[in-house]
C-alpha cells in the first residue's frame, strides 16, 4: 500500500487504483494460489501433475508419437513445454562470487550508533529482517567450498526505510585501489582462458604474474596466504565493509566509519591439508556446516561494530588514508564499537529462488549512510546493478521475492522483462496533473535520502593524489602494512603463511614469476623471504624499498583464547560391544555442551542392529576433516580408525578415550600425558578436558 502524504498545498495521494472500466488480473502466485496465502503457497499446489497452464496430465514419461515407434509429433504441447522450460533453467552465474550459501536472520540494533546516523534500523531495540550470503570469489558455482580464497560476506537488511546492503568480505583489505582494475585482477585470478584450469585457486602463473607486477596487491596477497583464506566455517569468519562510509546523524553532522562483523564463535581456520582433504571428501563443507548448524538450532551470531573517525577534509586517520581500501586502521588505534547483533536463524526454502537470485549492491543505502569517495567503492556503485541486468534478465529483478524491499515502493518504473506488477493509472511520470501530482517527493528531509553536501575538489584527474600533497603519500606505500600484518601473527600463523607462499609460487611454471614472488615477500620480511626462497630453491633477494616500521596489531591474530563451541562436531567412535547407557550419557553430555555429537561405528544403521542408537557415520563414510574432536570407546583394529586418529592428531584436534578406546590411542603412540589427549575411565573428566580444548579450536601446543 502506498501511504498518503500531504503535498505543499495540503492535498494527498490516494492509493492508486484501476479506473471503473478496468479490472486487473486476479492476484495469484505463479502456482495459482492467492499471493497472501500461508508461507509455502508459492510452491507446487494440487494433487495432480499439471502443465504450467494448470492442465492435469496423465503421462509425463512418453511423448506423442506418429506410430508405435515414433517419430514425435510437434503437437505434444506437454513434451515441448517441459523440455523448453528445462532448456532455460540456468541463469548466468555471478561473474565473481559465483559459489555461495545463504541464510535468513534478524539484526537487532543496540542504539550505540543513534548518535552517529539517522538510519532508523540502527536505533535501540529495532529489529530488522536480513538475508546473508557467504561466498568464495574465484571459483565457479559448482566449485569446492574449502579453497584458498577471500570469502564474501554480504548482508541485505530489509529496513522500514528501504533495503540496505553491506557487501563485504572476510578480509579487511582489497587487491586494488581503483575499481577500473577489477577486471584485471579477476582475469588474473580466474582459470587460464585456454584450458580453463586451475579452478577456484590462485596457485597459478597469471595470478602471481599480476600481483607481483602490481605491488598495491601485496597487502591482500599476504592476507590471502594467511589462515584467513581457509575459514573453518562461515560461522567463524569476521566480516569487513572494507571501504570507509559516511554516517549522517539527525543534526546533519557526519562521521567516517568502517564496518566490522565480529563472530561470537571466534575466528577459526582450517589447516591447508584439511582443506585439501575436504575438497574431495565434502566439497559442500561450508554450505552444509551453515545449514546444519541452523537446523540444529545453533544459530550463528555476529556483532556489528564500527570504527569511527572524524570527517576531516583530509579523510585520514593517524596518517592512514581512509579512502585507501588496501589499508586497515588497527583496532588498537580505533576500537570497534558494537552497534548491534546479527543472528542467522532460518535456512532458505529454495536455493535458486533465494540464494541464487538475491542481488546485493553497494548502492542500496538508506538515509544516514553514504558512500565515501574511495575510488574502489565508487566503481562498485556502478558495477553491481549493471551486472544484475544480465544475470537476472532485465530491470525487474527487484520484484523477486528475495529482493523485494519490505518498505512500500512507488518508483514510477514501468514495464520491462519479467514485469510482475500491475500498475494502475496513467501517470508514471513527474510532474503530472493527471495523477494529482502523485507520487510526491518527501516534503522534508526526515524520511528522504538526501546526500549530505560534500565538497568535490577540482580539477578532475586520473592519478590519485594524497589529500595534502606535502604529506607522505600513504596510497603508494604498499609494504608497511603487510609487514605489520605479518608481524602481528603468532609463530604458527606465520609458518602457515610462509608455507602458503611456498606452495602457491611453487605451482607457478614461469621461473621469473616465482622470483618476483620471492622479491615481493622480501620487501615485507627478509626472514620470511629466506624461508620461501629456500623452499623454491631460489637465492634470497634483498628488499629494494624501505618500509615504515608500524606497531604490531595483536587484534589481527586469530589465536586469541577460548570461544564457544556451539555446533562443533565431536565423533564418538564405538562398536557394537559398546555399553549403550555410557554412550547415551556421553551423547547427552556433548549436546548439553552445545556441540554436535556424531556416533561413528563400523557399519551404518543402528548399533547392534536393534538398539535405539542410530549411527551417524560408518567407517566407510567418515573422514577426520568432518570432526573437531573425537572420543574413542572402541579398540577396533581397522586402518580407517588409525587414519582417523593419525589425521586428527596431526591437525591438532583434541582426542579422548575410555575403556577399549585407550588401546586404539596407545596403538597410535598417544599417551594420556600429551597435549590435548584425555585418556581414562572418568568420563566426565575426559569430556570436560575435550570441550575446554575445543574452545581454543586446536591444541596449539602440538604445533610448536
Ligand atoms: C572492497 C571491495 C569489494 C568487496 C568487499 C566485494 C564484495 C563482493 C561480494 C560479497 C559479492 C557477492 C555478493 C553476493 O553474495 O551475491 C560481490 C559480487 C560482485 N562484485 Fe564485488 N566486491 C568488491 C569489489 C568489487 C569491484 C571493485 C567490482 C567492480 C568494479 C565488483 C564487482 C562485483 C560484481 C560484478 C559482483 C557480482 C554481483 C552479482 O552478480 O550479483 N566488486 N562482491
Amino acid at each position: 500500500m502506498t501511504d498518503t502524504k500531504p503535498d505543499e498545498t495540503g492535498s494527498t495521494c490516494p492509493p492508486p487504483g484501476p479506473a471503473l472500466d478496468q479490472r486487473e488480473p486476479e492476484y495469484r502466485s505463479p502456482t495459482g494460489e492467492p499471493v497472501n496465502a500461508e508461507p509455502g503457497a508459492r510452491g507446487p499446489r494440487g494433487e495432480a501433475l499439471t502443465t504450467s497452464q494448470g492442465v492435469v496430465m496423465s503421462d509425463t514419461d512418453h511423448a506423442l508419437k506418429a506410430g508405435p515407434r515414433g517419430p514425435l509429433l510437434v503437437q505434444d504441447f506437454h513434451f515441448r513445454e517441459k523440455i523448453t522450460h528445462f532448456d532455460h533453467e540456468r541463469i548466468p552465474e555471478r561473474v565473481v562470487h559465483a559459489r555461495g550459501a545463504g541464510a535468513h536472520g534478524v539484526f537487532r540494533a543496540n542504539g550505540a550508533a543513534a548518535e552517529l546516523t539517522r538510519a532508523k534500523f540502527l536505533r535501540a531495540e529495532v529489529e530488522t529482517p536480513v538475508f546473508v550470503r557467504f561466498s568464495t570469489v574465484a571459483g565457479s558455482r559448482g566449485s569446492a567450498d574449502t579453497v584458498r580464497d577471500t570469502r564474501g560476506f554480504a548482508t541485505k537488511f530489509y529496513t522500514d526505510e528501504g533495503v540496505y546492503d553491506l557487501v563485504g568480505n572476510n578480509i579487511p583489505v582489497f587487491f586494488i585501489q581503483e575499481a577500473i582494475k577489477f577486471p584485471d585482477v579477476i582475469h588474473a585470478a580466474k582459470p587460464h582462458p585456454d584450458r580453463e584450469i586451475p579452478q577456484a585457486q590462485t596457485a597459478h602463473d597469471t595470478f602471481w604474474d599480476f600481483v607481483t607486477l602490481h605491488t598495491e596487491a601485496t597487502a591482500h596477497t599476504f592476507w590471502s596466504m594467511s589462515d584467513r583464506a581457509l575459514p573453518r566455517s562461515f560461522r567463524m569468519m569476521e566480516g569487513f565493509g572494507i571501504h570507509t562510509f559516511r554516517l549522517v546523524n539527525d543534526a546533519g553532522n557526519t562521521t567516517l566509519v568502517k564496518f566490522h562483523w565480529k563472530p561470537r564463535l571466534g575466528v577459526h581456520s582450517m589447516l591447508w591439508e584439511e582443506t585439501q582433504l575436504t575438497g574431495g571428501f565434502d566439497p559442500d563443507f561450508h554450505r552444509r556446516d551453515l545449514a546444519d548448524a541452523i537446523e540444529a538450532g545453533a544459530f550463528p551470531e555476529w556483532d556489528l561494530g564500527v570504527q569511527v573517525f572524524p570527517d576531516s577534509p583530509e579523510q585520514t586517520f593517524e596518517g592512514i588514508d581512509l579512502l585507501d581500501p588496501t589499508k586497515i586502521v588497527p583496532e588498537e588505534l580505533a576500537p570497534v564499537q558494537i552497534i548491534g547483533t546479527l543472528q542467522l536463524n532460518a535456512n532458505p526454502v529454495n536455493f535458486f529462488a533465494e540464494t541464487e537470485q538475491i542481488a546485493f549492491c553497494p548502492d542500496h543505502l538508506v538515509p544516514g549512510i553514504e558512500p565515501s569517495d574511495d575510488p574502489l567503492l565508487q566503481g562498485r556503485l556502478f558495477s553491481y546493478l549493471d551486472t544484475q541486468l544480465t544475470r537476472l534478465g532485465g530491470p525487474n529483478f527487484t520484484q523477486l521475492p528475495i529482493n523485494r524491499p519490505h518498505a512500500p515502493v512507488n518508483d514510477n518504473f514501468r514495464d520491462g522483462m519479467h514485469q510482475t506488477g500491475v500498475h494502475p493509472g496513467i501517470n508514471a511520470y513527474k510532474p503530472n496533473s493527471t495523477g494529482g501530482g502523485c507520487p510526491f517527493t518527501a516534503l522534508t528531509a526526515d524520511r528522504a535520502y538526501v546526500e549530505s553536501p560534500t565538497p568535490i575538489a577540482p580539477p578532475a584527474r586520473k592519478v590519485r593524489m594524497s589529500a595534502n600533497t606535502d604529506a607522505p603519500v600513504s596510497f603508494s606505500d604498499h609494504y608497511s602494512q603487510p609487514r605489520m600484518f605479518y608481524r602481528s601473527l603468532t609463530p604458527v600463523e606465520q609458518r602457515h603463511l610462509g608455507e602458503a607462499f611456498a606452495f602457491e609460487l611453487g605451482k607457478c611454471e614461469d621461473e621469473t614469476i616465482r622470483e618476483r614472488g620471492v622479491q615481493m615477500v622480501a620487501e615485507v620480511d627478509t626472514d620470511l623471504a629466506g624461508f620461501v626462497a629456500t623452499q623454491l630453491g631460489l637465492p634470497v633477494p634483498q628488499p629494494k624499498s624501505t618500509v615504515v616500521e608500524l606497531a604490531p596489531s595483536p587484534a589481527l591474530s586469530q589465536l586469541r583464547g577460548a570461544f564457544p563451541v556451539d555446533g562443533r562436531k565431536v565423533a564418538i567412535v564405538v562398536d557394537d560391544a559398546v555399553d549403550t547407557s555410557m554412550l547415551d550419557d556421553l551423547v547427552r553430555y556433548f549436546q548439553r555442551a552445545a556441540t554436535s555429537p556424531m556416533v561413528v561405528a563400523p557399519h551404518a544403521g543402528k548399533l547392534n542392529h536393534q538398539s535405539g542408537i542410530a549411527i551417524d557415520r560408518s567407517f566407510a563414510t567418515m573422514r577426520s576433516v568432518e570432526f573437531d574432536a573425537a572420543v574413542f570407546l572402541t579398540a577396533a583394529s581397522d586402518h580407517r580408525v588409525d587414519l582417523l586418529i593419525g589425521e586428527m592428531w596431526r591437525h591438532g584436534k583434541p582426542l579422548a578415550a575410555a575403556g577399549a578406546g585407550e588401546e586404539a590411542m596407545k596403538r597410535n603412540g598417544i599417551a594420556g600425558d600429551q597435549a590435548g589427549a584425555y585418556l581414562g575411565e572418568d568420563l566426565e573428566r575426559i569430556s570436560n578436558g575435550l570441550v575446554d580444548a575445543l574452545g581454543e579450536h586446536r591444541v596449539w601446543a602440538r604445533f610448536s
